[in-house]
């Protein structure tokens, strides 16, 4: 039987590094404090960004700039609040427009997701309507082909 793959409650939240730096060693005791405590179970969180297309230079420069090794991003449409509308006409909107957004998907081991929305966050602010949605959920596996490394190793 594979354990949970729900981080226990113990392990979610360990202290964060001093450093902003996410490549390997920097937060390494995080790691290990993290994966110790789950068990079996390990820590991995999948950052979901929706942003706007022509922030996406900004956020991947950003994210490099906190060491992300890898990160993929799609095309797509979406509406939130707003409905897709930038002005409310005569006080009532009438239909739903998709509106061209970008998402991107990042698999990063569970003491760095933080760091990551943080990054996003503030790279992808422009402070008007449709700026975005940020959702940060569990992953229970991950798996490098090439090496068959597995879990944060294969991230
Ligand atoms: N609840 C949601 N579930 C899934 N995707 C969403 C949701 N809300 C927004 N999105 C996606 O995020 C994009 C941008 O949403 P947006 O920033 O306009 O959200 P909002 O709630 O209307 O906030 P704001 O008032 O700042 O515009 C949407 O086009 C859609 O792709
Ligand atoms: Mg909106």
């Amino acid at each position: 039987m594979v354990a949970a793959a729900i981080c226990p409650a113990g392990a979610q939240s360990p202290p964060k590094a001093a450093t902003n730096d996410l490549n390997p060693g920097s937060n390494a005791d995080m790691v290990r404090a993290c994966d110790a405590a789950a068990e079996s179970a390990p820590c991995m969180k999948l950052v979901t960004a929706i942003i706007k297309p022509f922030k996406l230079d900004e956020v991947r420069d950003a994210l490099l700039g906190i060491g992300v090794n890898g990160m993929t991003v799609t095309e797509v449409k979406g509406y939130g609040r707003q409905k897709g509308h930038t002005e409310i006409y005569r006080g009532a909107e009438y239909a739903v427009n998709f509106l061209p957004k970008i998402r991107i998907e990042i698999a990063v081991s569970e003491p760095d997701a933080d760091r990551v929305v943080e990054a996003i966050g503030a790279a992808a602010k422009t402070g008007q309507i449709g700026d975005g949605k940020i959702f940060v959920t569990p992953i229970e596996r991950a798996l490098r082909i090439r090496t068959g490394e597995t879990d944060s190793d294969a991230l």
